[in-house]
């Protein structure tokens, strides 16, 4: 990784940076993922990820709330031994939070790195999540890493830092939820190669249940099974379907011994909606599967 600094940084600054950097080089293997994160690959997604990663292209994954992004990230780091630094985004994310900061310390000025600039700097992999609820100013700032001059502009310190090949920038985004206002532009969009996720079809997921629940592979089949009824009324009132991430609490609420309909009414029924007549519903389909 080769920094560019301006010649005329005061010395005062560049023995404050390297502090900070010494600081910053412990503080990276907290962002190391140390046992195996267990993901089931539904299609071709890891090879893909894969040959993205060893191109220098950054990824973007679509898909519903619960249907294993967040988990694919997190074994796809662990496989390329990488860092893996994880930013929600929402919609008072500043450029600044990103990049970094001076902070008044004592009477001296310190850089602190954001988050996106410790992981260009040390080869992480950068995770945005729900990138479009940034800012406009936050995700034009992504633009120069994204393309193949794959640079990061520390404006503040008036230096641009070029991304090592290990870098690698991911960000997620759920095309259910947004408004017009909040559509990723075209000029994003098109800097990213796009992987698309959905629910796990039946027998993986009823594995991945299994798994991350506890319990038997019945019970894990039965609880896909209400999935698949429930995701059927989607469009008729319900306005997503249950997620992956609700079947595997159901499981673990069952695994404890809570009663298997009262689990789906709290894992399931309850939280996807507030409609009482659609609540019966699918009380309804759990009792006929249970
Ligand atoms: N392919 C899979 N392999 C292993 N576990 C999975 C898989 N898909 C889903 N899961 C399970 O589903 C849970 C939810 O997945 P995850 O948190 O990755 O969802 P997400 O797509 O990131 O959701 P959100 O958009 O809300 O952040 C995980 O904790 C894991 O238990
Ligand atoms: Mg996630």
């Amino acid at each position: 990784m080769e920094e560019y600094k301006s010649r005329n940084e005061s010395k005062v600054m560049t023995q404050t940076v390297s502090e900070v950097t010494v600081a910053q080089e412990q503080s990276i293997e907290k962002y190391r993922i140390i046992r195996e994160p267990y993901y089931l690959s539904v299609k071709d997604e890891v090879s893909i990820f894969e040959t993205a990663y060893r191109a220098k292209l950054p990824v973007m994954l679509k898909g519903p709330t619960g249907c294993g992004k967040t988990r694919f990230v997190e074994a796809m780091a662990y496989r390329l031994g990488r860092p893996l630094i994880t930013v929600a985004c929402h919609e008072d994310l500043s450029a600044t939070d990103l990049v970094g900061r001076f902070l008044l310390e004592g009477d001296d000025t310190v850089w602190h790195d954001g988050p996106l600039t410790t992981a260009v700097r040390y080869g992480a992999i950068c995770y945005l999540d729900e990138v479009v609820e940034a800012r406009k100013d936050t995700i034009v700032l992504i633009h120069p890493l994204t393309d193949d001059r794959r640079i990061l502009p520390v404006e503040k310190r008036g230096i641009l830092l070029n991304a090592p090949p290990e870098f690698m920038l991911v960000i997620s985004y759920n095309p259910g939820y947004q408004s017009v206002l909040k559509d990723l532009k075209q000029s994003t969009r098109q800097r990213f190669l796009s992987l698309e996720f959905d629910y796990p079809p039946a027998e993986a997921e009823a594995q991945i249940v299994a798994h991350e629940g506890g319990v038997n592979p019945a019970t894990a089949r039965d609880l896909v099974k209400i999935g698949e009824k429930v995701r059927n009324l989607k469009g008729h009132g319900l306005e997503e379907g249950v997620s992956t991430r609700l079947l595997v609490y159901a499981a673990q609420m069952i695994a404890r011994g809570v009663e298997p309909v009262t689990a789906c009414v709290i894992a399931i029924a309850s939280p996807i909606t507030d409609d009482h007549e659609l609540q019966r519903s699918i009380r309804e389909i759990v009792t006929t599967i249970i």
